[in-house]
């Protein structure tokens, strides 16, 4: 019988049990379930096709995870001790943090955990590039006005996609100018609405037109075309999905991110009206906090 194991983000192990459903084991933050691996939106990383290895000693479990494969992170939520003495027995795989606009590291990252004393769990595959999932930055301490701008650079990250110079980005719910401080430092030409005011040193930036009015009320036809529509709006999901169905029914919009997030409880139902739009895609990335990621590309 085939399995998948999902990781989910700290502190978010109920919503990913909410969207899966009943699984074969819980182990902290790692949910092995039965079965092909299914579209997750709250899985930070999905290990795909993990074996469960029984070993003697710390050295017997470093030669077959080596036996496997060069690359491999640890989960060590419980037996920390003695997995790190095993981790430390496989190569060093690079942890340095990514500057934006690099490729993502290229080679096959598998996660293993100890289950018990003797029993590894080791999946030679996984849907991220990252260790556990964790994308990290190199960041800038300087430039933007908030540390916002890291989720929208996991993003484009992510996707391996970003605004060209001199396309047409919507930025909506953008003060203080985190992500409006990224796009105009690709060279996009971006249209920032919030109520309140941007930074003055991201206002100050070129290619910024920026109104300080409410983006419900902004109509799709009077933009006119866009490449891209990004939103970090602080509302409820349902009242941004009301507006993305009205840019995606306008046709004027190529490429959608979005923010959707959750205030108290988890609004399960409306995030699975945003995972049902044809062509796109819901997740919660590491940056994200009680929030998930909405994209669809053209
Ligand atoms: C998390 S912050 C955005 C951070 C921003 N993306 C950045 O990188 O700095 C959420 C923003 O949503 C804005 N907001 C809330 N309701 C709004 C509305 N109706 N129209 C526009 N902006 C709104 C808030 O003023 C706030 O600045």
């Amino acid at each position: 019988m085939p399995r998948t194991a999902y990781l989910a983000p700290e502190g978010f192990v109920a919503e990913l049990e909410h969207e899966l459903g009943p699984v074969e084991r819980v182990h902290e933050r790692l949910l092995i379930a039965e079965g092909p691996p299914r579209e997750a939106a709250w899985a930070q990383n999905v290990w795909l096709d993990p074996r469960l290895i029984e070993i003697a000693s710390i050295g017997d479990a470093a030669r077959e995870l080596r036996a496997i494969q060069r690359n491999w992170a640890v989960y060590a939520p419980v037996l920390h001790r003695r997995a790190m003495l095993i981790q430390a027995r496989l190569p060093v795989v690079s942890a340095k943090p990514l500057v934006f606009g690099e490729p993502v590291p290229g080679a096959p990252l598998g996660s293993w955990t100890l289950l018990d004393t003797n029993t590894v769990l080791a999946a030679p595959h996984c849907t991220s590039a990252f260790p556990n999932g964790e994308v990290r930055f190199v960041e800038d301490r300087t430039g933007p006005p908030s540390r916002a701008y890291l989720k929208l650079w996991e993003a484009l990250t992510v996707i391996g996609q970003r605004p060209a110079p001199g396309d047409v980005c919507v930025d909506l719910g953008s003060s203080p100018g985190g992500w409006t401080w990224v796009l105009a430092r690709l060279g996009a030409r971006v249209i920032s609405l919030d109520k309140a005011p941007l930074a003055s040193e991201v206002a100050r930036l070129p290619g910024i037109d920026y109104r300080q009015v409410s983006a419900f009320g902004l109509d799709p036809a009077a933009v006119g075309p866009v490449d891209w529509l990004f939103s970090d709006i602080v509302c409820y999901p349902a009242r941004l999905l009301g507006l993305v169905e009205r840019w995606l029914a306008s046709g004027l919009c190529r490429n959608f991110v979005c923010s959707v997030k959750f205030q108290g409880e988890t609004d399960h139902g409306t995030a699975a009206k945003f995972a049902a739009i044809p062509g796109s895609r819901l997740r919660h990335l590491f940056h994200n906090k009680h929030e998930l990621t909405w994209i669809k590309l053209k």
